[in-house]
C-alpha cells in the first residue's frame, strides 16, 4: 500500500481521489488551504486521513507535506479561467509557482511519482477535433498558460532529474461536491442547482456549443491508473475525458428528463473567449494507462442530479 499526498484534496476532484485511495487501503494526506475546498467534502472519511491545512505557495509547507510520500496527486489550483484573466499574477503564484514548489519538494525527497491535474484549455480554440496530445498547445488565458507550463515542468523534471511524472488533461469534469454557488461555477452544477430551486438558467449564446463532459469517477480511475502505469508512461501528457461531446441544449434536455422538471431557459450573449466545441481523443490514455471511462454522461448526470436534489 502506498503513502499518497493529494494537494487540493478538500476540493471537488481531490476529495474523490482521496476517498478512493482510502477505500483501496492507501495512506492519505491532504494539503489544502481551504480557499475553494471545504471540510464538508471530506465528510464520512476525514477521520481516516491526515489533513494539513497549508498553502502550496510556501515551499516549507510543501516540503513537510511531501515528506515520506510515494505518490503525489497534485490537484491544488485556482481552477477558474475567468479568475486568471482578472488576476494573472495571483493565479500564477498558485498554479505555476505552487506546482514548481511541489516538483522541487518531490525531487528532493525522493517521491516516486507525481500525477498532475492539467486541463483541456491548453488546446485553445483550434477547430481540429478530436483533440490529440500531439496537437500544439495554444493557451488563450493565464490559467491555460499556467497549466501548459505546469505540464512542461512535469516533463522536464522527468527528463532532467528522473522524477516520475504524468500529466492528465482533464476535460469538463462534473459530479457530486462540485461547487454550484460561485460566479465561476461550472455549467452542470450551476444548471442543476437552478433547476432544483426553480430559478432560470442562462445559456451563453445559442446553446449549441459542446463539451466532452466527464463524470468525476472516471477521472479518479485515470489518476489511479496513472499511479500504477509503467515508467514508459512518465514524462507524458494524456487526455482524460469520455471521447463524446454533448451540446448545452442536449444537457438541459437530459436534466429535464432526469428531474421531471421544466427548465426556465434564457439566452444571454455568447461568453467572451468561449471555445465552441471540445472533444477528446482518449486513445493514448487507453493504450498507455489502461484508462476506460466507465460512467457514461447520462449515468453521471443522474448521480449528480441525485446528489444536489437530496
Ligand atoms: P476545486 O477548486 O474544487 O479544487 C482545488 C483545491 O485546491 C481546493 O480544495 C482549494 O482549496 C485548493 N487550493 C487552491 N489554492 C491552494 C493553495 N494555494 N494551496 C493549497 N491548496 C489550494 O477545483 P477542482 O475542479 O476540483 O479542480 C482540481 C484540479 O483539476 C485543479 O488543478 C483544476 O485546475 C483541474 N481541472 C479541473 C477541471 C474541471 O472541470 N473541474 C478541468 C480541468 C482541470
Ligand atoms: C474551461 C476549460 C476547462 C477548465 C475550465 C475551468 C476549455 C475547453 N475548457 O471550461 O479545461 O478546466 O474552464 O474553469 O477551455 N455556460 C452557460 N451558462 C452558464 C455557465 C456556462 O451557457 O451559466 C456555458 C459556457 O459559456 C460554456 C459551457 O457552458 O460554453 C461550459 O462552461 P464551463 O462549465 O464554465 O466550462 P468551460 O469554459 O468549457
Amino acid at each position: 500500500m502506498a503513502k499518497c499526498l493529494v494537494t487540493g484534496g478538500a476540493g471537488f476532484i481531490g476529495s474523490h481521489i482521496a476517498e478512493r485511495l482510502l477505500r483501496d487501503g492507501h495512506e492519505v494526506r491532504i494539503l489544502d488551504d481551504l480557499s475553494s475546498g471545504r471540510r464538508q467534502n471530506l465528510d464520512g472519511f476525514q477521520g481516516e486521513l491526515e489533513l494539513v491545512e497549508g498553502d502550496i505557495r510556501d515551499p516549507d509547507t510543501v516540503r513537510r507535506a511531501t515528506h515520506g510520500m510515494d505518490t503525489v496527486f497534485h490537484q491544488a489550483a485556482t481552477a477558474s479561467v475567468p479568475r486568471s484573466v482578472e488576476d494573472p499574477a495571483a493565479t500564477n503564484e498558485t498554479n505555476l509557482t505552487g506546482t514548481l514548489n511541489v516538483l522541487l519538494a518531490c525531487r528532493d525527497q525522493n517521491v516516486r511519482r507525481v500525477v498532475f491535474a492539467s486541463s483541456s484549455s491548453i488546446y485553445g480554440d483550434s477547430e481540429e477535433m478530436p483533440k490529440l496530445e500531439s496537437m500544439a498547445m495554444n493557451p488563450l488565458s493565464p490559467y491555460a498558460l499556467q497549466k501548459a507550463a505546469g505540464e512542461t515542468y512535469m516533463r522536464l523534471f522527468h527528463k532532467l532529474y528522473g522524477l516520475e511524472t504524468v500529466s492528465l488533461r482533464y476535460f469538463n469534469i462534473f459530479g457530486p461536491r462540485q461547487d454550484p454557488n460561485s460566479e465561476y461555477s461550472a455549467v452542470i452544477p450551476k444548471f442543476i442547482s437552478a433547476l432544483v430551486r426553480g430559478a432560470p438558467i442562462t445559456l451563453h449564446g445559442d446553446g449549441e456549443q459542446s463539451r466532452d463532459f466527464t463524470y468525476v469517477e472516471n477521472v479518479v480511475d485515470a489518476n489511479l491508473a496513472a499511479m500504477r502505469a509503467p515508467a514508459s508512461s512518465c514524462g507524458r501528457m494524456f487526455n482524460i475525458a469520455c471521447g463524446e461531446a454533448y451540446s448545452l441544449n442536449h444537457l438541459v434536455n437530459e436534466l429535464e428528463r432526469i428531474s421531471g422538471r421544466r427548465a426556465l431557459r434564457q439566452h444571454g450573449p455568447a461568453r467572451l473567449g468561449d471555445v465552441r466545441h471540445s472533444l477528446a481523443d482518449i486513445g493514448a490514455a487507453r493504450e498507455s494507462l489502461g484508462y476506460l471511462p466507465k460512467i457514461t454522461f447520462e449515468e453521471g448526470l443522474v448521480r449528480t442530479y441525485r446528489h444536489f436534489a437530496t
